[in-house]
């Protein structure tokens, strides 16, 4: 491989005559020096992704998921989808959840990310994406906290269920976006994960008072705003009391929280196709009930006032996770490693070039 400073693909077809761009492999390494200390900057672009989604400037299919009758708790996901604004890219994230992977030390989510050339087709990288799914999951979290809490007062009081990277990652862009919190609660079946999580915050310094639940009640009791993080497959969260103070809830995790729930509460989904299909809790409450009218809107009919959020019930929002976001932070990635000249470049990748030989 050589580094090279690589052009830029080209933004279009109109820019010049189509040629093959060079192929590039961006490490992880590579990816978390890029990313380092941008929380504002890729919050930002997660929302005018937002924005250039909901004016319909993407392409996003369904997600699609394979899953293993020998491995049930495993599962890789396509995430194929296409952005245009002003860097038009194509691409493929592909990223496997493998629960079982913790317990022995491993991550449990590996990806990559291929981005393809708008003008030929061709993929020009291959970046490292589970450092980039982490912050663009985190980014939208950031974003949706701030844009859905307006108008209340911010809350200072935050509780994390499920305390693994994706916690850990919110944390991060929350903190590097504003935030601070008066006490921060805590809670895992694990052990082990709630000590580690709270091992990430002392080292960070924050200001808040850390506590340990027992429980995912007792923490939403004490929380204004809580954030769902767990690998649960099925709604353990019923009891609608715990949320009669109206938290903003981050239903990351999708399945934490019985229909009840939801039916009490505000909705506010990121896409509406997407966040009604594999058993998220969204797609239970329309099971159950035969409608969507549960839900309220799309986090960019908020961003652009179409629709008001009220703040005398609970405002939930379960962002299932767009292609898009991932295509527009790897994208972003790719250009500052392109800049700085650092990208690494396969000599002769694509090596048949002349059609007749
Ligand atoms: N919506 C999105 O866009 C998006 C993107 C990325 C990840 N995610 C989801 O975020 C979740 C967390 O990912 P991660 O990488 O941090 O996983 P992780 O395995 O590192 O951490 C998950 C933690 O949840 C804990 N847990 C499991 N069930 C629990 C329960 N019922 N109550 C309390 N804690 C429980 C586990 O002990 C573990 O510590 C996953 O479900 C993942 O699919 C969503």
């Amino acid at each position: 491989m050589t580094a090279v400073r690589a052009p830029e693909p080209a933004p279009g077809p109109e820019a010049g005559p189509l040629s093959v761009p060079p192929f590039a492999v961006v490490s992880g390494a590579q990816v978390r020096q890029a990313l380092k200390g941008r929380e504002k900057e890729v919050v930002e672009l997660v929302e005018a992704t937002y924005q250039l989604h909901g004016a319909g400037d993407s392409v996003n299919p369904p997600s699609y998921f394979l899953r293993f009758p020998d491995r049930p708790t495993a599962r890789i996901i396509a995430l194929p989808a296409s952005i245009g604004g002003e860097y038009r890219v194509d691409g493929l994230k592909w990223i496997s959840s493998f629960p079982e992977n913790v317990a022995a030390g491993v991550p449990r989510a590996s990806a990559v990310l291929i981005l393809n050339d708008h003008a030929t087709g061709y993929p020009f990288a291959c970046l490292e994406a589970s450092v980039i799914s982490a912050t663009r999951t985190a980014a939208s979290a950031a974003l949706a906290a701030d844009r859905l809490s307006r108008g209340r007062p911010r809350p200072a009081r935050v509780g994390f269920v499920g305390t693994g990277l994706i916690a850990r990652y919110i944390h991060t862009f929350l903190a590097g976006t504003g935030w601070s919190f008066d006490a921060i609660g805590i809670r895992d079946l694990s052990p082990d994960s709630a000590a580690g999580f709270r091992g990430y915050l002392e080292r960070t310094g924050t200001g808040g008072a850390i506590t340990v639940h027992d429980s995912a009640e007792e923490l939403i009791r004490a929380s204004d705003l809580v954030v769902f993080a767990t690998v649960a497959s099925r709604p353990y969260v019923s009891d609608r009391s715990c949320f009669e103070h109206n938290p903003l809830v981050l239903h990351v995790s999708l399945r934490d929280l019985a229909p009840e729930v939801l039916l009490d509460a505000t909705n506010i989904v990121d896409d509406v196709d997407h966040c009604l299909k594999a058993d998220t809790s969204p797609h239970l409450v329309e099971q159950l009930t035969g409608s969507r009218d549960f839900l309220d809107g799309t986090l960019d009919d908020v961003m652009t006032g179409r629709v008001a959020v009220p703040h005398d019930r609970p405002v939930i929002f379960p962002p299932f996770g767009l292609g898009v976001l991932d295509l527009a932070v790897g994208h972003f990635v790719y250009r500052q490693v392109a800049r700085s000249g650092e990208l690494q470049v396969v000599d002769e990748f694509f090596s048949e070039l002349r059609r007749h030989g």
